[in-house]
This record gives C-alpha cells, sequence and structure tokens, in this order.
C-alpha cells in the first residue's frame, strides 16, 4: 500500500503534466492563431466590448503606475497657459478636436479615438496629463511629445489643458483669436 506522500506526489506529478500539455498546445494555438491573420488589424473594426475593456484598463492601470511618482517640474512657478495653448494649437488640436470645432478627416478615423478634454470627458490628474504628454501611448496614434519639448512647456500644455476643461466653445473661440498664430518657417 502506498504512502501518503507517494500518492500525492502522484498526483503532483500527473498535475505538472496536464498543465505542461495545456501550455504548449497554448502556445502552438497562439502561434497558428498569430499567422494565419485571422486577427484583422483594420483601425475601422470596432473593437469588442471585452478588447476595449482590456485596453482600458491596461491603459489606465498603466497611466496610474506611472505617474505616481511625477511631481510639478517647475514647481514654485507660474504655469504660461497662453503659451501652453500656442503649443496645443500647434501639436494637439488636429487630433483632440476642441469643443465647438468639427474633428479633422484623420481624426475621425482614430482608433481609439481621442478625447476633446471638454467638460464631457474625465480629466487626469495634472501629473498623468503631464506624464502621457510626454510619453504618449503605445499601440495608439498619441505620440510622445518629450524628445520635442522641455518639461516645462509640457507642464504649460498640462496648465492649458486644466482650462479647456472647464471652457465653451466661445471661450475657445475668444482665446483662439486673442493669440495670434506664430508663421512657422520649415
Ligand atoms: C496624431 C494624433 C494625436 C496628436 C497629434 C496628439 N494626440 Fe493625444 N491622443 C491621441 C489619441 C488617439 C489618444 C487616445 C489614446 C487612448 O485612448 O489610448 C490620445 C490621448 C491623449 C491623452 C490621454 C487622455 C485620456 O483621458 O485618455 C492626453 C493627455 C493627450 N492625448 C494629450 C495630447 C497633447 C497635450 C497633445 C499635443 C501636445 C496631443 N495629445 C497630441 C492622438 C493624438
Amino acid at each position: 500500500m502506498s504512502s501518503l506522500f507517494e500518492k500525492c506526489l502522484h498526483v503532483v506529478r500527473h498535475s505538472l503534466v496536464i498543465i505542461g500539455t495545456l501550455a504548449v498546445v497554448g502556445v502552438i494555438g497562439g502561434l497558428i492563431f498569430m499567422y494565419s491573420g485571422v486577427f484583422n488589424v483594420a483601425a475601422s473594426v470596432k473593437d469588442s466590448s471585452v478588447l476595449s475593456w482590456a485596453l482600458v484598463t491596461v491603459r489606465e492601470s498603466s497611466i496610474k503606475l506611472h505617474a505616481r511618482d511625477i511631481q510639478n517640474p517647475v514647481a514654485g512657478v507660474v504655469p504660461d497657459r497662453d503659451n501652453g495653448f500656442r503649443i496645443y494649437r500647434q501639436e494637439c488640436v488636429m487630433c483632440h478636436t476642441p469643443i465647438g470645432r468639427s474633428p479633422k478627416p484623420m481624426a475621425v478615423g482614430f482608433n481609439p479615438q481621442a478625447p476633446s478634454f471638454g467638460p464631457d470627458d474625465d480629466l487626469m490628474t495634472p501629473e498623468q496629463l503631464f506624464w502621457v504628454t510626454k510619453n504618449g501611448i503605445r499601440f495608439t496614434p498619441m505620440p510622445a511629445w518629450g524628445p520635442s519639448y522641455k518639461d516645462k512647456e509640457i507642464w504649460d500644455v498640462v496648465d492649458f489643458l486644466k482650462a479647456l476643461h472647464e471652457m465653451t466653445a466661445a471661450d475657445y473661440d475668444a482665446i483662439d483669436k486673442r493669440i495670434p498664430v506664430e508663421v512657422q518657417s520649415q
């Protein structure tokens, strides 16, 4: 008669064989799925609710974690909101359609869509907005601005986004009129 110890060993060995077989079948199944082309990468395809939930959850958790140690990069300096608006109008507006404006053809086709930062959108904390603007969001059209703009400039944009969140279409038009467009030399 086998001892209790031998019986346990037998069960563990059996379980390991089953887990190992399942893992191999899973990897082979995954590779067949990847190479088969059945997954449609078209941006025009609407994500299923499960995929959408998974992508939003990963994005939100990642931003929360990575932005947790961020601090105001220019503490003690009042942000230059007008400068933030200038950068926003030059670099962001073509994707993040402000309230009262029609989206550019490019922005209509995004998957995921770019938020407008209007009163109906949830706004992240300033530190999270800073982290996203500096680093971008992988696998989406949102680029990283850190390589092109200084932390101070990104903080100015964040300050403008906070104001934008409270703005009406008329407020946006007013700031757009007040601040002249700088002519860019290529
Ligand atoms: C080429 C298009 C494009 C440009 C240009 C762009 N963005 Fe984005 N941005 C996106 C898209 C698309 C998303 C949505 C990503 C997602 O949902 O995962 C996004 C998301 C964001 C978010 C996260 C907001 C949220 O609540 O999820 C912030 C903050 C942001 N962008 C800031 C900016 C700023 C500031 C600029 C300009 C300096 C900018 N973006 C320029 C496309 C763009």
